[in-house]
């Protein structure tokens, strides 16, 4: 079995940046309110009221706005690998807003990016990239070379706008990885991934409709199934929280995110975040979270990082993955 590293990351956001003020204008609410309960200040939006541009319209086949992001975040990685397009064996979007219902957002991005391998969505909500990870790490144990690793959302087009209570949480984006095949042991070294399908009615979004969220409970057991899952890919990977150079969260609300660093006994210095510019932008957090770290020189070669993330279903993964630094 061979094992795997990320070869190259790249992001896109939409240019639109929503402040928390403007959406007083939408419902009863306000920066100070937003800050202290989310950690949040902007988010990119590219749908809802507050889109600069209308959604263009739907083109069959065609890339949306999910997709759109998908791409430009995927050559980017693709770029910074130093890995053409065709040399990539499969393709994985990670989305819970998909520019269609059928088929797969990521047959469409596959074409825009000239990648002729396989092309597969993953849809396991803001748990996504995680999940996509393992995955990836599975196949390139099994002979794959490359895989492109897309996490992209428009969850600005399936927001409530008029439910406070939930609507200044989400944001637009994408995040991408190339992750390659290493000889001997590679990168990933523990993994959990969990869910629990009795939970669906937290957090969910019926066709044509918008989100509906029970924000408290989602709150309270994201913190409990995200500390489970991060001490298990710690003992599978037989390392302990102190060794941790990085922890990437899912970016769901700073508080969830400290509780989660302090319960594992992690300092909040040693946490990546990005919520107070993005808010929570679901399969795109964690690679979002992750590319600007290592964009600010946060990881040296051998860093342990710690990923970890939960969602709708509800779902969790996390990840134990040495850092590999690459020229
Ligand atoms: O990607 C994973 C999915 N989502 C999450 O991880 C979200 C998890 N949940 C949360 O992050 C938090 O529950 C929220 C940030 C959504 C809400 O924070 P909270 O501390 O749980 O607030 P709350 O729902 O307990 O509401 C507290 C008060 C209520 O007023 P009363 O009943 O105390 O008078 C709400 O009506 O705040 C009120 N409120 C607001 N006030 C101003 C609710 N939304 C707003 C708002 N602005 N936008």
């Amino acid at each position: 079995m061979n094992g795997c590293t990320i070869t190259g990351m790249g992001t896109a956001l939409p240019d639109r940046v929503v402040r928390n003020e403007e959406l007083t204008a939408l419902f009863d609410t306000s920066d100070q309110w937003i800050r202290e309960r989310s950690g949040i200040v902007t988010r990119r939006v590219a749908a809802g009221p507050l889109a600069t541009e209308p959604l263009p319209p739907h083109v069959p086949g065609g890339l949306g706005t999910t997709g759109r992001l998908a791409v430009e975040a995927g050559r980017r990685a693709l770029s910074a690998a130093g890995v053409t397009p065709d040399r990539i064996d499969l393709l994985i979007l990670c989305t819970t807003s998909p520019d269609q219902q059928v088929p797969a957002n990521s047959a469409a991005v596959s074409a825009a990016l000239g990648v002729r391998g396989g092309a597969m969505d993953l849809n396991a909500a803001c748990a996504g990239f995680t999940y996509g990870l393992v995955t990836a790490g599975g196949l390139l144990g099994a002979g794959a070379r490359h895989v492109l690793l897309i996490g992209a959302e428009t969850l600005t087009r399936i927001t409530d706008w008029s439910d406070r209570s939930s609507a200044f949480l989400f944001g637009d984006g994408a995040g991408a990885a190339v992750v390659s095949s290493v000889p001997g042991e590679g990168c990933l070294l523990g993994w959990d991934l969990g869910v629990d399908g009795s939970l669906v009615d937290l957090l969910y979004t019926d066709h044509g409709a918008g989100m509906v969220m029970k924000g408290q409970e989602v709150f309270r057991r994201a913190v409990r199934v995200t500390v489970d899952s991060a001490v298990a890919s710690l003992e599978r990977a037989k390392v302990t929280a102190d060794q941790i150079a990085l922890f990437v969260p899912h970016q769901a609300n700073i508080r969830i995110m400290e509780t989660v660093a302090t319960k594992l006994g992690i300092p909040t210095d040693r946490m990546a975040s990005v919520i107070a510019e993005t808010g929570n932008t679901s399969s795109a957090s964690i690679p979002l979270a992750l590319a600007g770290a290592v964009a600010a020189g946060r990881l040296s070669d051998g860093d342990l990082v710690l990923l970890a993330g939960f969602g709708a279903g509800m779902t969790w993964a996390s990840v134990v993955w040495r850092w590999q630094a690459t020229d």
